[in-house]
């Protein structure tokens, strides 16, 4: 099930399919939905742990407000996946506490 409507992103009429990374692996998406939804599509239902407990976190408000939905993406930790669209050849990675930006070696 793809989300074809949204709170913030409006409306997402172009089905333009695009691949991106997730943690190395590639997948399709479709350009301009919410990443986290092609994540859900995928069955991806962590996307990141919290910092003292490393307890799993996922979807939960879907607009932008809780932060559970923040993963490191293109190198850029703490980025909403529940309010930032898929472009292709986007990278990203599950979000392991509270992570610095990636760059360089260890982005490879
Ligand atoms: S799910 Fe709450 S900010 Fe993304």
């Amino acid at each position: 099930m793809r989300v074809t409507q949204h709170p913030i992103l409006g409306d997402l009429e172009d089905e333009k399919k695009v691949t991106f990374y997730y943690n190395g692996q590639p997948m399709e998406g479709i350009e301009g939905e919410p990443i986290a939804a092609a994540l859900m599509n995928a069955g991806i239902r962590v996307f990141r742990t919290t910092a003292k407990r490393h307890e799993p976190r996922g979807i939960f408000c879907a607009i932008g407000r809780c932060t559970d939905c923040m993963m490191v993406v293109d190198g850029i930790p703490n980025t909403r996946t529940c309010v930032t669209t898929l472009k292709e050849g986007m990278r990203v990675e599950k979000q392991e506490g509270l992570e610095r930006i990636r760059t360089g070696e260890e982005y490879k």
